[in-house]
């Protein structure tokens, strides 16, 4: 059974409505593939996390993981809901200062930031950086030295669990790129050289440890994990920290057999198990600060496609081929990630067959959905796919040269559009023919 997350519905025409815009209407007016975002339940989930951490008592933040959708209009909203931002790159970096995003409430990540993007980030006063290995460290505090600057820093550690969906492992050693690893001592160093370090402002410490998360234990073992080095660099080494950041991964539902927890849940698991471990290890109860991305984007983004070509191969298969697929989401290829879809025009006609959702792309792996139930549709209709807000457009790429598809966000019976659809000359625009190619007028063509 499709569930219906915000303000979606079925309206009096048997339309999909989102935002109290027919979807039928949006695909005629902005065109496909086209990303339609719920603004009310975008914003309700900044909400969430606000009125969650409230009820705990603790002081904490909320950084958008800018990674799972990053616009300036996306941007403007996190500022509006009182969030912070996290970025990874220069270009995310520049889409919130461009949006008036407050430097002071960025923090950036990476594991392998550049001179010219740690640069950017410091002449434009941004809040923090999450230190990530030897090599940043010495960059950043070179760079901050002839700067002048003294930022404050979080110390990315790997806590040796990683979680996705229901499991969870723990391992001594975390065989990831990311961070300094807990297990080997390497974290210690990297706190002994940042106690020591005049130009950066150590407050804390970081760790992520997955993604589509639906359980609280892997969290739970991870704070444990943090809490102790937290406390050592507090109470053996002097430091003056004041930070617990336990990064993003709250799950979503893509498709019936996904059970994400309400966000209290998570948000109170982690918040009970910092205030246990601050009080058995005699520290103050750190700030706690959480990197939601595909939580906040996800659930409220559709994508749109109109349906074109049908092939039924008896007895084996049917294929429905839609106008858009791997540049505009990637997931299913990398991922094999499922969703669930709609005929948008058609959404009360009852399921009368099972179809295999094809992408547009020149690749036999181009799938967006293997045999999902669907309403018979015809070329023209609209296929609607849910949960397609988080990583999607942000991984989005103009493979067969294809231009990417517009974003708009819907609210209260209005759609504005917050990225325009690309032209086939934005397709072109980075494009150079060296002078000794150009063709020359009057030059034949055979
Ligand atoms: N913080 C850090 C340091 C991260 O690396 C990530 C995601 C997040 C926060 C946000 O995690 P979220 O709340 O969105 O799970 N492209 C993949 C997801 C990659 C996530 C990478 N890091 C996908 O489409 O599933």
């Amino acid at each position: 059974m499709v569930l219906l997350h915000g303000t979606s519905r079925i309206n009096d025409r048997g339309h999909l409505e989102i935002g109290g815009c027919d979807t039928v209407e949006l695909a005629k007016r902005f065109g496909t593939p086209l990303y339609v975002f719920d603004e009310a339940l975008l914003r309700e989930t900044c909400r969430e996390f606000h009125t969650a951490f409230r009820k705990t008592g603790l002081r904490y933040q909320v950084a958008y993981a800018s990674k799972a959708f990053c616009t300036q209009a996306m941007c403007r909203l996190v500022d509006e809901e009182g969030l912070h931002l996290d970025v990874v790159s220069a270009g995310e970096l520049h889409t919130a200062l461009t949006a008036g995003f407050p430097p002071e409430k960025i923090h950036m990540h990476g594991n392998n930031k550049s001179r010219e993007e740690l640069t950017y980030a410091l002449e434009a006063g941004i809040g923090g950086f999450v230190l990530d290995n030897f090599h940043e460290l010495n960059l950043l505090a070179e760079l901050t030295e002839r700067m002048g600057r003294r930022p404050s820093v979080l110390l990315r550690l790997t806590p040796g669990v990683e979680a996705h969906t229901h499991e969870y492992i723990q391992t001594g050693q975390q065989d990831t790129k990311f961070g300094f690893d807990l297990a080997s001592g390497q974290a210690d160093e990297a706190a002994h050289r940042l106690t020591a370090d005049q130009n950066l402002n150590w407050v804390g410490i970081h760790c992520h440890i997955g993604s589509q998360i639906f359980e609280t234990e892997g969290f739970a073992i991870a704070v444990d994990r943090m809490m102790e080095f937290y406390a050592k660099a507090v109470n053996q080494w002097g430091a003056d920290l004041r930070v617990l950041n336990v990064g993003g991964g709250f799950g979503i539902r893509y498709v019936e057999e996904d059970r994400p927890l309400p966000v209290r849940v998570y948000i109170e698991a982690i918040a009970d198990r910092v205030k246990a471990a601050a009080h058995r290890l005699g520290v103050e109860v750190p700030e706690v600060w959480v990197e939601p991305g595909r939580r906040i984007a996800g659930p409220a983004g559709t994508t749109l496609y109109t349906v074109g070509a049908r092939k039924e191969i008896p007895g084996v298969r049917r294929y429905i081929s839609v106008d858009g697929g791997m540049a505009d989401n990637p997931r299913p290829i990398i991922y094999q990630a499922r969703y669930e879809a709609i005929i948008a025009n058609r959404a009360r006609e009852p399921v009368q067959e099972l179809a295999a959702v094809a992408g547009r792309y020149c690749e036999t792996g181009d799938m967006l959905i293997w045999d999902t139930p669907l309403a018979r549709s015809a070329p023209g209709d609209i296929l609607a796919v849910f949960g397609t807000g988080a990583y999607t457009y942000s991984m989005a790429s103009n493979y067969n040269r294809t231009p990417r598809p517009a974003v708009v966000f819907a609210r209260e019976g209005r759609a504005d559009l917050v990225v325009r659809r690309e032209t086939l000359d934005d397709l072109i625009r980075c494009d150079e023919i060296p002078a000794r190619m150009k063709k020359k007028e009057g030059y034949p063509v055979s």
